[in-house]
């Protein structure tokens, strides 16, 4: 089992990784007044387990996908937690994938100014990224995670036992965020070249994701409310991959992280950000998680939601982090017309 301690201003946070956490997690909570928030594919496959590990713990499940991050659900656990008179030493337990440790973050600090919080994420994409670092939000008017907060879990339980149930679909997902952090970490994106042919072992991935949980707590806990900018490289590939989320919504979060990526190495390359062959190295990583990358024939639409996002300081322009070098980042600012250009690269997709 893998502690990792996150020394964040706001509130410490440890994270324990590794087979046998669901317990540590349930030895956590016992006697503890708790409300577990789930999805309704969680429910369907782990209610019996949680039931029995958290025997006392309420149950509420939501309906699974990100396109209930919406203001209704998270009033509607609100409503739950309400009705079931928790107060402020109470806890709320995360118990899924990005989207409802995200919701029911958010929930735990707004509920009586803030409320206690620990995350079990169930998916490789939120044990690898969402459940450390406190970022959590709904999505609001047509943008991703536009209304939220900063709120530090007190602990986070990463048990790969969730692992086995997800579709590999969902792993790939995850593997967007892996592959995100191996561009960032000279030493992480080696491990994937080293070992591509392993990247769908869940023992593999369970240590790949202790090396992202160590990385990101570096980044986080230097930078916890991105306010010095360095949190911001946890973004790379995100700019675009919101975009293409809001506008297609067919796939994932991290598939579009993934395909935002790849876009972005023609960004870096373009405006004289990166080598050539820096970028072609970069795209190769992608290509080990993203085998094609498709075609979007409105890509150039992406540009609407593009300028919606958070990171804009201004009208009219895209800010986009990309990378330069291995560990080393840059945030430009582009004007809109210019990164539509670059958009339109992705109408014909890549073999
Ligand atoms: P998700 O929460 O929608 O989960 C993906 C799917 O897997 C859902 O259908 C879910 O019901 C199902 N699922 C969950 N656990 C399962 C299991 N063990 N077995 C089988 N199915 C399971 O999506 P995600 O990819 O986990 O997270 C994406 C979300 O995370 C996005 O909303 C994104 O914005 C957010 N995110 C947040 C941060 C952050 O720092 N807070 C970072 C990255 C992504
Ligand atoms: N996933 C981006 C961040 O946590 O900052």
């Amino acid at each position: 089992m893998e502690k990792i301690e996150l020394h964040t201003k706001s509130r410490p946070s440890t994270v324990f990784c590794g087979g046998g956490a669901l317990d540590l997690a349930a030895e956590y909570l016992a006697g503890k007044d708790a409300i577990l928030v789930t999805d309704s594919n969680v429910c369907r496959l782990y209610a019996p387990l949680l039931k029995e590990k958290f025997p006392a713990a309420h149950i509420f499940a939501f309906p699974a996908g990100e396109r209930h991050k919406t203001r209704s659900t998270l009033f509607s656990v609100l409503d739950a937690m309400f009705e079931r008179g928790l107060h402020r030493t109470s806890f709320v337990a995360a118990v899924g994938g990005g989207v409802v440790g995200d919701l029911a973050g958010l929930a735990a600090a707004l509920y009586m100014r803030g409320t206690r919080l620990v995350q079990i994420p169930t998916t490789l994409l939120a044990q690898v990224d969402s459940s450390v670092g406190g970022k959590t939000a709904i999505d609001y008017r047509g943008v991703k995670n536009a209304v939220g907060a900063f709120y530090q879990p007190e602990r986070v339980f990463c048990d790969p036992l969730f692992l086995q149930t997800l579709p590999a679909r969902e792993i790939r997902c995850g593997l967007g965020e892996i592959v995100k952090t191996g561009v960032l970490s000279a030493l992480i994106g080696e491990k994937i070249r080293r070992n591509a042919d392993k990247l769908h072992d869940l023992g593999f991935l369970q240590t790949l994701a202790a090396d992202c949980i160590r990385f990101k707590a570096g980044v986080v806990e230097q930078d916890e409310t991105e306010k010095s900018g360095l949190r911001k490289c946890l973004n790379l590939g995100h700019t675009t991959g919101h975009a293409l989320e809001l506008l297609c919504g067919r796939r994932s979060h991290g598939e579009y992280v993934l395909i935002g990526m790849w876009l972005e190495t023609f960004i870096a390359e373009g405006e004289g950000v990166c080598s050539h062959e820096y970028a072609e190295e970069v795209r190769a990583l992608v290509r080990l998680a993203e085998k094609r990358i498709p075609a979007f024939p409105n890509a150039q639409k992406g540009l609407e939601f593009a300028l919606l996002d958070k990171k804009n300081a201004g009208q009219g322009s895209v800010s986009v982090i990309l990378s330069k070098a291995p560990g080393e980042y840059a945030e430009v600012i582009l004007p809109a017309d210019r990164y539509a250009k670059y958009l339109a690269l992705l109408q014909g997709g890549a073999q």
